[in-house]
């Protein structure tokens, strides 16, 4: 998509650890990486029978769509994390719908004929799409943001999401949100620290916002 971002050069944030802008060669790390971490923060692969699906919903679409606003981690190891943004969550759904979910449901079971279980959630989001959400008025960008063991716990969340933040304000977004399980404390509290504030609540999870208006996001070059 055409969208005015900041330059975005390779950037290395600790000593051997770059981020770089996302791009579709970046698709299998992406379905790894959101594997790995698609049990609430710990390993989902014993979990599922779609090894990729939970990257079909959650990560794969932004770097097809939404790449302007997409970043990995990278290590000696390889792509090892990401953040992912959307800019405007209602016009990329709409994309969804007519482009991304229908070869879905062709690929995979309707959730009905599958026993629930572990993959249910992520199949009817592909059987149906997402949203509207009410927080869409006031916070209209959203991110996932995942990182393998070996990057968690040294600043890298914080500073990709300075950086997404960055890239959505300066693309005009007013706020942005996530969603975050309940069953996720480490990254509820990674949130508040991060500058989110709870804007809704349901037995399962929260739904965090931050505002973008201008002066609440670090300074740019510290997000380059
Ligand atoms: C959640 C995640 C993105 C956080 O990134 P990170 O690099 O580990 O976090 P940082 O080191 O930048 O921490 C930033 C702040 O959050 C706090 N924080 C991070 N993880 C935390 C945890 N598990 N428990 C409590 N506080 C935590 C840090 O203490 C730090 O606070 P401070 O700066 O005020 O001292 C990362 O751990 C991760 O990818 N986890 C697995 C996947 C996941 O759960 N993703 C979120 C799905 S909604």
């Amino acid at each position: 998509m055409d969208t005015a971002v900041p330059a975005r050069a390779d950037a290395e944030v600790r000593p051997g650890i770059r981020l770089r802008p996302v791009s579709i060669a970046d698709v299998p790390a992406l379905q790894d990486i959101c594997l790995r971490t698609g049990d609430c923060g710990r390993d989902a692969t014993a979990l599922t029978r779609f090894p990729e699906l939970l990257a079909d919903v959650y990560a794969t679409p932004y770097a097809h769509h939404e790449a302007a606003f997409g970043t990995v981690v990278q290590d000696e190891g390889g792509v090892a994390g990401y953040v992912l943004g959307c800019l405007d969550s209602a016009e990329f759904e709409r994309w969804r719908q007519a482009a991304w979910w229908p070869p879905l449901r062709r690929r995979y079971p309707r959730p009905e004929d599958v026993e629930e279980g572990f993959d249910s959630g992520p199949l009817r989001t592909v059987a149906t799409g997402t949203g509207p959400d009410p927080v869409w008025a006031t916070h209209p960008s959203h991110l996932h943001i995942d990182l393998l063991p070996r990057l968690q716990g040294g600043g890298i969340g914080r500073v990709l999401v300075e950086r997404v933040c960055a890239q959505l304000a300066a693309a005009g977004s007013p706020g942005v949100h996530l969603g975050v399980s309940a069953r996720n404390p480490g990254a509820v509290e990674f949130y508040r620290r991060t500058g989110f504030t709870e804007l809704a609540r349901t037995a399962g999870g929260h739904t965090f916002g931050r505002s973008l208006a201008p002066g609440s996001t670090a300074p740019a070059s510290t997000v380059s």
